[in-house]
């Protein structure tokens, strides 16, 4: 039994094939081949397939499982309500304003006990699950742990971004401890239960279409950004456990629920490139212009996925760590600009250098050829600064969702989660001419 989730041992690099057993039954992984007639200690084998099985050798992703009982040993589905998940964009009008919201709300325990799916509501997104084409993003708070309950997305990867409260997450594969300033994805039919120990929130990116994969890095060479060794992945764990539990299915963007009679996590071994990973933020490596000029914000990728369009990404995920500044001659903060791809961007810690207001736990959405920049207090204090090298963003890290697609919003997102600050817009109002007229 894992007592302590510091110590926990993870499988080190990204898309490896991993091989995996549980200590407590050494040598569980088959001999030589997959599906023996008999498998080590009377264990069931099943494969999770991540892409089809004709899926080209560079992107097919599969795992075999070893498990106790088969996932197939449940009870049939039956609906599930929630008001706060969707998938139905055609729900709302669409609205191209700036939108900013203040941090989002955390239910205090003593007022309803919420775990991870009570508390995951939708904000935004596009495409749909039925044609695997899309992506939403969404905001969990929750104050309670998952117990004998577990997710399994049928739609998408998750990719989950903590911004309040470290998850320890048990997945079929093992567990992980992901922390804010860490990030976790955890693919299509994976199932997975979240615990916490105190009133935690953050953000979760969901894409239908694809996996995630590292950007490629050009004439950056072959290091930089995120390096694939600091990925982790779960190793193997399993629990013998007879107990009434539920499996509660996204599919379709609705939610769906199924007893069974025993812990899922009953997976003494597996081996595959399909599991999921978590990675320190704290890890990447920050390229930037060392002479003029702000680069582009996707120097900042940690992940991306992409879609049919050549380098265009279903989304990317980014993020604005601290680094230093020494480019000289230049307007450093973020430039003024008009965008094909839309921006969710939200605050893990710290104070964002570009705006005043935007707070760590809220977030903001800038929307496809939606004006946006610095505030006007920001292009005020930059077009003075001396271009000395600095630190910035230091004790802080924002990050960004852009996508390709036009997000539409929810309901929860703009009325009944009460966070939408409805001055943002005046960020910009105080902008002023210095224009000096033809000499
Ligand atoms: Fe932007």
């Amino acid at each position: 039994m894992v007592t302590d989730w510091e110590d926990l041992k993870y499988h080190s690099g990204f898309g490896n094939h991993f091989s995996s057993e549980d200590p407590r039954c050494p040598n569980s992984l088959p001999k030589d081949q997959n599906s023996p007639q008999i498998c080590p200690y009377g264990l069931y084998a099943e494969q999770l397939s991540g892409t089809a099985f004709t899926a080209p050798r560079e992107t097919n992703q599969r795992t075999w499982f070893y498990r106790i009982l088969p996932a197939v040993f449940h009870e049939p589905f039956s609906p599930v309500k929630s008001d706060l998940i969707t998938n139905q964009w055609d729900k709302s009008e669409p609205n191209p304003n700036r939108t900013r919201w203040n941090p989002f709300d955390i239910p205090s325990i003593e007022d309803e006990k919420k775990d991870f799916i009570d508390g995951l509501a939708t904000v935004c997104g596009a495409g749909d699950p039925c044609s695997r084409h899309g992506a939403a993003i969404s905001i969990y708070a929750c104050n309670s742990s998952m117990n004998d309950r577990a997710f399994c997305n049928a739609d998408g990867d998750f990719l989950i971004v903590p911004q309040h409260g470290a998850l320890r997450i048990t997945t079929e594969f093992g567990r992980m401890l992901v922390k804010p300033e860490e990030i976790c994805v955890i693919q299509q039919g994976i199932r997975f239960s979240v615990d916490v120990d105190q009133p935690s929130r953050g953000y979760v990116l969901e894409v239908f279409d694809n996996h995630f994969r590292l950007p490629d890095l050009g004439p950056i060479g072959a290091n930089g950004l995120a390096n694939p060794r600091d990925f982790e992945t779960p190793t193997a764990w399993y629990e013998d456990r007879e107990c009434e539990f539920i499996v509660v299915q996204k599919y379709q963007g609705s939610l769906f629920q199924s007893k069974l009679n025993h812990s899922c996590y009953d997976v003494v071994a597996w081996h595959g490139n399909y599991a999921p990973y978590k990675y320190d933020l704290r890890k990447f490596v920050v390229v930037n212009s060392v002479s003029i000029d702000h680069m582009d914000p996707s120097i900042f990728t940690v992940l991306t996925c992409p879609s049919l369009k050549h380098g265009t990404a279903i989304a990317d995920f980014v993020i604005f760590p601290p680094r230093w500044s020494v480019q000289e001659h230049t307007f450093r903060p973020p430039y003024y600009h008009r965008n094909c791809m839309t921006e969710f961007m939200g605050l893990i810690t710290g104070k964002y250098e570009a705006k005043e207001g935007f707070q760590a736990g809220g977030a903001t959405l800038h929307s496809c050829m939606t004006p946006h920049g610095p505030d006007s207090a920001c292009y005020e204090s930059a077009i003075k600064d001396e271009c000395k090298p600095m630190r910035i963003a230091e004790g802080s890290l924002a990050f960004m969702f852009e996508t390709s697609l036009s997000l539409a919003l929810t309901h929860w997102s703009m009325k009944s989660c009460h966070r939408v600050d409805h001055d943002y817009f005046k960020c910009w109002s105080s902008l002023r001419k210095h224009f000096t007229g033809p000499k």
